[in-house]
């Protein structure tokens, strides 16, 4: 799937008083999916927006909503979030006791599933479950908190997620990084594997977030190798 490059803006950088602004102006500059970050104030240090929020921004775009759970026990909430009309939900593993449990749930909704590796949470985590997930998230931040730097070690992590894809046999798996992603380095996390690119304070950030789309999908996209 090497050849999947999508910009998937995160709104926690972006202004809550006008989101639904915020999420045409990153839709129509040619971003393929909008980044959720749900966090409960217990998994991480912080608290984001919740299941009502994503309910009253899903009839103003077509993209597809991608809920990235930063919350304890994402079991109990995955239902209503798939209600409010997720695409894709990835959550912690070490937050869920039954993750092949609700790995499966996810799926059986038609909803992509995916599972997430902290900065210091080793790829053979994913042993067993990668023969049934659609994606991984790797951060390349700390979570908690958007406009951290870059974890460098990150691009190291990818390419052994690429080894375990390749052992299992599934190439077909999505690789999604999050954190620290800016038009200085995209081109060489592209360049690693990555499919999918979520950037928040570098697009919402940005004087003119519409022509920052434009850029992370272009340097994504055609990268020197
Ligand atoms: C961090 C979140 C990220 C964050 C990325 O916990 O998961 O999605 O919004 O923000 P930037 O792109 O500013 O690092
Ligand atoms: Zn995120």
């Amino acid at each position: 799937m090497e050849d999947i490059k999508m910009i998937a803006p995160s709104i926690l950088s972006a202004d809550f008083s006008k989101l639904g602004q915020e999420i045409k102006t990153v839709e129509q500059a040619g971003a393929d999916i909008i980044h959720l970050d749900i966090m409960d104030g217990r998994y991480v240090p912080n608290i984001t927006i919740g299941i009502p929020v994503v309910e009253s921004l899903r009839p103003l775009t077509n993209l597809p909503f991608d809920a990235h759970l930063m919350i304890v026990e994402p079991e109990r909430y995955v239902p209503d979030f798939i209600k409010a009309g997720c695409d894709m939900i990835s959550f912690h593993m070490d937050a869920c006791v039954h993750s092949h449990r609700l790995v499966d749930y996810i799926k059986s909704q038609g909803v992509k599933a995916g599972v997430v590796l902290n900065p210091a949470t080793p790829v053979n985590t994913l042993d067993e479950i990668i023969h049934y997930i659609d994606y991984v998230l790797i951060m390349s931040v700390n979570p908690g908190f958007g406009g951290q730097r870059f974890i460098p070690q990150t691009l190291e992590k990818v390419k052994k997620l690429k080894i375990l894809m390749e052992e299992t046999g599934r190439m077909d798996i999505l690789i999604e990084i999050d954190g620290g992603i800016n038009e200085n380095n995209i081109a060489e996390v592209s360049s690693a594997g990555v499919n999918i690119f979520v950037a928040g304070s570098s697009i919402f950030k940005a004087e003119d977030p519409a022509e920052m789309v434009k850029k992370l999908k272009q340097k994504a996209t055609f990268t020197e190798v």
